[in-house]
Parts: C-alpha cells; sequence; structure tokens
C-alpha cells in the first residue's frame, strides 16, 4: 500500500521522540512491503520563531494532502507565564484540530503489569484498569465566543454545543462501546450547566438505538472521583472538550505510566496521532524522553488512518518486549536505563527481525 505521512515533530522533546516512532514505522513498512512516503512540517513554539505562526498554512496544506499526522508534542515554558503572549503554541494545535475537523480524541488508559508500582493509586485499585476517554475536540469553551469587556476587567468563555456535534460523538463513543465490554459513561454537569442538559438529552434519545450497550450518566466531578477510587468499573468514558481535557490527564497518570499512552483524533479529515504527554522541556535533546507513547501512538496510526490491524499489533508486540526485556528509558527502568534512541533503535530492529 502507498502510504503518505505527515510528520509533525513540534517542540521540547517531540523531535526526539517521532525520530523514534518513525524508525519503528520504517521498519513496518519495509517488513509488510508498504511504500513509505513522508514530509517534516512546522508547528508550535519551533513554528513561531521560525515562521511567527504555530499552524502555517503549508503545514495544514500537508496534513489535507497526508493519510495521517504523526504529531509529537507542543508547549513551550516561555509562553506558558506569559498571559499576554500575542500568539501561543497551543493556538497551533487547537487550529490543526479545527481545521482537520477532529471532532474524536480517543484516548486508551491501559495498565502494564511491570509498571503497576509506579501507580499514585494501590495495586489492588488499578490492577486490570482497562478503559477508553473519548472527548470531543472541536467544540465547548476551548471554542465558544470568548472576550474581554469593561475595559479588560471582565472576561467571559462561553461553552456552546449543538445538537449535531453531540450526536457525532455520541455515535462514534457508541461504536467503540459496541466494540469492547458494553459499557459506555456519558460524562457530563447537566445539574448545573445547559449545555450539558442537552448532552444528557441527546444521549437519552440515542440510548434505545443501542440496546446492546449499558449506558450510565455520570457527573464530571463524581467521575473525577470514581477514575481513582474504582477505575475498574469503567469501559468507555464520553464526554465535551473541557471536561474531557481534565479528566483524560487524570486517567492517563492512574495507571503509572504516562510515557507510554497514545492518543488519536479523528474526524472530517486527516487523523492525528501523538502521545499524550507534553513537550517535556527539561529534557529536551537529552535522549533522555520515553518514546513509547510516540510509538504506540503509530501502531493506532496503522490501525485507525490506515486499517491495517497486524502493522499495529506488531508494534504493540515489539514494545511489550521492550518493556519485559527492560530496555526502556530511565522514567520506568530499575537498575540500567536505555537512552531514547536505544529504545526506538531495538523497537525497530525487534519488527525487522
Ligand atoms: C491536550 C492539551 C491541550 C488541550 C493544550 C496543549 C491546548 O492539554 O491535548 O490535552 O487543552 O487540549
Ligand atoms: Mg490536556
Amino acid at each position: 500500500m502507498d502510504i503518505k505521512l505527515a510528520v509533525l515533530p513540534g517542540d521540547g522533546i517531540g523531535p526526539e521522540i517521532t525520530e523514534q516512532a518513525m524508525k519503528v514505522i520504517k521498519a513496518v513498512c519495509r517488513k509488510f512491503g508498504h511504500n513509505l512516503a513522508y514530509n517534516y512540517a512546522l508547528t508550535g513554539a519551533s513554528a513561531i520563531d521560525a515562521v511567527g505562526d504555530p499552524y502555517p498554512p503549508e503545514t495544514h496544506a500537508l496534513c489535507m494532502e497526508s493519510d495521517a499526522v504523526l504529531f509529537g508534542a507542543i508547549g513551550d515554558p516561555r509562553f506558558d507565564n506569559n498571559p499576554k503572549a500575542p500568539v501561543r503554541p497551543e493556538q497551533g494545535l487547537l487550529r490543526m484540530r479545527k481545521q482537520l475537523g477532529l471532532y474524536a480524541n480517543i484516548r486508551p488508559v491501559e495498565t502494564f503489569p511491570s509498571l503497576l508500582h509506579k501507580s499514585p493509586l494501590r495495586r489492588d485499585l488499578v490492577e486490570g484498569a482497562d478503559f477508553v476517554c473519548i472527548r470531543e475536540l472541536t467544540g465547548g469553551i476551548y471554542f465558544g465566543e470568548k472576550g474581554r469587556k469593561d475595559n479588560g476587567n471582565t472576561a467571559f468563555d462561553t461553552c456552546t454545543y449543538t445538537r449535531p456535534e453531540i450526536e457525532r460523538i455520541l455515535k462514534l463513543a457508541y461504536e467503540f462501546a459496541g466494540k469492547r465490554n458494553k459499557r459506555l459513561t456519558v460524562v457530563d454537569k447537566a445539574n448545573v450547566l445547559e449545555s450539558s442538559r442537552l448532552w444528557r438529552e441527546v444521549a437519552q434519545e440515542m440510548a434505545p438505538s443501542y440496546p446492546d450497550i449499558e449506558t450510565d450518566y455520570m457527573f464530571v466531578d463524581n467521575a473525577a472521583m470514581q477514575i481513582i477510587q474504582w477505575p475498574r468499573k469503567f469501559d468507555v468514558l464520553v464526554t465535551e472538550n473541557m471536561f474531557g481535557d481534565i479528566l483524560t490527564d487524570e486517567a492517563s497518570v492512574i495507571t503509572g505510566s504516562l510515557g507510554l499512552l497514545p492518543s488519536a483524533s479523528i474526524g472530517i479529515h486527516t487523523s492525528v496521532f501523538e502521545p499524550i504527554h507534553g513537550s517535556y522541556p527539561q529534557a529536551a535533546g537529552k535522549d533522555i524522553a520515553n518514546p513509547i507513547a510516540t510509538i504506540l501512538s503509530a501502531a493506532m496510526l496503522f490501525e485507525y488512518a490506515l486499517n491495517l490491524t497486524e502493522e499495529g499489533n506488531i508494534i504493540r508486540k515489539a514494545v511489550a518486549a521492550s518493556l519485559e526485556e527492560g530496555v526502556v528509558t530511565v522514567d520506568i527502568a530499575g537498575e540500567k536505563s536505555f537512552r531514547t534512541s536505544e529504545v526506538g533503535d531495538w523497537i525497530a530492529a525487534w519488527i525487522s527481525a
């Protein structure tokens, strides 16, 4: 198959980790006889530095004409403590999501037995937890009307959702639940927010069309608590943009394996695959960051964007082997740790063998 990828390394450790994922993608393509073409493009703070725009039109054009996008990370401390910065790296990410129509962010939360001791939760609570968070990604308070009034002394952000936006994300969530353990948790704040009441109304209308799936409804504060207390009870969780932002960070850390969790953003145009962790600027250029979340994002890329399941599986197997053999970076290593580039080389070589 002909495969055309856009590679957006971004900031901080982004370039190092995408490089490892590219080694793995190349090894898979060689093994399965795919014809791979790929192009790099700018995004985030590095794009602001180079051309003054965190998601330049050339980057968007490349994403649009590619089969999938591999994304590293964006963010730079130079901008974090400057609320007055005229352009911010994050704006690039948000524009990419909006312009590519990526309305669903899918984050599997999985535990790895060898890493359970890293979890902030007791082993007996977290062992075996396995669920998927589906976050709405192009609506809500992130994209609603915002501004200042009263000479800048009053600020507002609006959370707006339309029925079609809610229907399409819930449909996708039901389809996921149908392929998994058939339980869907719809998370909202319907006791307070009008937009949440529309979510719940639409969900209640749709639920009877999925009779084999058990739907339950949970307020977001309660969900935040239950993810910590009973992480095993969840199968598929779906929620609006900002609740999803917060809950997915919470969910990712309970497994003890933040550096291992991938994500997919899918929707209308080209899908984007990226690790769930950030740009980790303190580690940039040191060859110490964990590349596995990005490598597992490449596995999702083969499966979701290209429908190549075997290719995705072999990446997962190679990653499992590296964990078993202890070929891992310092964040999860025991006595001996490996460099970012060594882990990438090892996993690519395992696939080629
Ligand atoms: C995420 C990030 C982004 C978000 C930031 C970087 C804009 O936190 O992908 O979860 O809030 O969506
Ligand atoms: Mg976030």
